[in-house]
């Protein structure tokens, strides 16, 4: 052979090695343990704050609590008194079977034999107590309450805050609904599939003095195999009414993406994601967006003439307020958007974000790698894609700041578990309304805000985006209060997948 003919061969080769080397490397690097814990997951950011003096960690080796000094308490303890007796009690029986939406059978999930589940309803203060009882759900399932600031162990995220029930197990949640408001419960197991199959229902928690309003209406829209829903049925829901009733109407977005929601006439948004607006003043010609896992609660009048009042959630369908019979076409589309940054009156924060403990990013972008051994475009998080992702740590009591930006080309609904955030700036244009308080959050491509929170919580918590297929693409960090630590794995024997 030539020596040129070797080159010819040689070449090609040593260039196929400096191009796989690199690549089996990261390949290599992206893949997760067949078990493992949270705690171990990704890098410690201390955003500037208290550094425990565990060692800092490389990526999937930083351990966030400390071996040398005080043991670390369990989440399993974060529970309620359990001595405390039930106000409202619960059985949710989980199973897998088929629907029939608008007509059309589909494989799905059921929460005591509907989707949605059935509305567990409670008064503010109360504990409620719930059995879940899981009966053919193959996966496993888990429920997640969406928007409540449960203790971190009723948290229901499978194999961070509890093992996945699986088929014939049980699992008690148990939690005081301090917050009046709309929320919802989802399975965290398997969520993309499960989720968007229908295991998930309402939660609605109404305020120690009641509501000034004569009707109290929920709408959970779910997109069922292509068909907009309301309540489970492909169609307008219609609530009668008397003329001139006020009514609230409370909207649950949980599907994957947003949705806009407006009305045929004026309304006043009375609360975002089940916090109350300050001083919500009349709306007219404007939607409102709710993205995925969002709620709002809207109040109208029912007209005084008898007619209806529609409020549209997307063109598809509408809640239809008014007499027997009555109806009115639908109202189109605004183009103008009620904008939550300057709606309502300024009031207290009850904390001071000026003097903040720590400041984390939560920057989201679009790169080339691997994720789970896969190759693909995937969404990073501050430059790293899953597992290799920021654990925020914090302390209780930390008044913490969190910058979002998103550079991804897609919107991303933002959702953290455990919390309330009251956004301070978008795009860098402070706030000027009512304190925006929200768990899921609308994160446009080329937009940032600035949220703020108090770790008043503690536990480890998820981050993550509630469009669930991206979550389970690996848009999930977590949030850490030092000196916690999880007996749960991922994946391990009870096959927990929370996404
Ligand atoms: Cu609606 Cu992580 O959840
Ligand atoms: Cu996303």
């Amino acid at each position: 052979m030539s020596l040129n003919g070797g080159l010819k061969i040689v070449l090609p080769i040593l260039a196929t090695v400096a191009i796989m080397a690199p690549l089996g490397w990261m390949w290599q690097t992206s893949r997760v343990p067949g078990t493992y814990s949270v705690m171990n997951m990704g890098y410690p950011d201390y955003g500037g704050g208290h550094v425990s003096d565990s060692s800092s960690g490389g990526e999937m080796q930083g351990h966030v609590h400390n071996h040398h000094s005080l043991p670390s308490r369990m989440i399993t303890d974060l529970i309620v008194n359990p001595a405390r007796p039930a106000d409202v009690r619960v059985d949710l029986v989980t199973r897998q079977e088929m629907l029939t939406v608008g007509g059309r059978p589909m494989p799905g999930f059921t929460v005591n034999g509907v989707s949605p589940g059935p509305e567990i309803r409670a008064r503010q203060g109360q504990l409620i107590e719930v059995q879940l009882r899981n009966e053919s759900v193959s996966d496993g399932v888990t429920l997640h309450w969406h928007g409540i600031d449960v203790p971190n162990a009723m948290d229901g995220v499978a194999g961070v805050t509890q093992d996945a029930v699986p088929v014939g197990g049980e699992f008690t949640y148990r939690f005081v609904a301090d917050q009046a408001g709309s929320f919802w419960y989802h399975s965290h197991q398997v969520s993309n599939p499960q989720v968007v199959g229908g295991l998930l229902g309402s939660l609605v928690v109404t305020p120690r003095s009641g509501i000034a309003q004569q009707v109290d209406v929920s709408a959970v829209a779910h997109t069922y195999g292509g068909l907009r829903t309301i309540n489970g049925k492909a169609e307008d829901l219609r609530v009668p009414t008397q003329p001139g009733q006020r009514v609230r109407v409370r909207v649950t977005n949980t599907d994957n993406g947003p949705m806009k929601v407006w009305a045929g006439g004026s309304y006043r948004l009375l609360a975002v994601d089940g916090t109350e607006v300050h001083r919500p003043t009349e709306v007219s010609g404007r939607a409102v967006t709710l993205t995925a896992g969002a709620r709002v609660e809207l109040e109208v009048k029912v007209p005084g003439d008898g007619d209806a009042f529609r409020v549209q959630l997307t063109k598809t369908t509408a809640v239809i307020i008014g007499p027997q019979g009555a109806d009115v076409a639908a109202p189109p589309q605004p183009n103008a958007e009620l904008d939550l940054l300057a709606y309502g009156s300024p009031a207290s924060l009850g904390f001071d974000p000026a003097q903040p403990s720590r400041r984390f990013d939560y920057r989201i972008d679009r790169r080339p790698g691997f994720v789970k051994g896969r190759p693909g475009m995937w969404w990073s998080i501050n430059g790293h894609l899953y597992p290799n992702v920021p654990m925020y740590v914090v302390r209780e009591g930390d008044v913490v700041l969190m910058h979002i930006e998103n550079h991804s080309g897609e919107v991303h609904p933002m959702h953290l578990h455990g919390h309330h955030v009251v956004v301070l700036a978008r795009n860098g244009v402070a706030a000027t309304g009512s304190p925006w308080w929200v768990d899921s959050l609308n994160v446009l491509t080329n937009e940032t805000y600035d949220v703020a929170l108090v770790a008043n919580n503690p536990g480890v918590w998820m981050d993550h985006c509630h469009n669930l297929k991206h979550a389970a693409q690996g848009m999930v960090a977590h949030l850490l209060y030092e000196g916690f630590d999880t007996p749960y794995r991922i994946a391990g024997p009870a096959d927990n997948q929370p996404e």
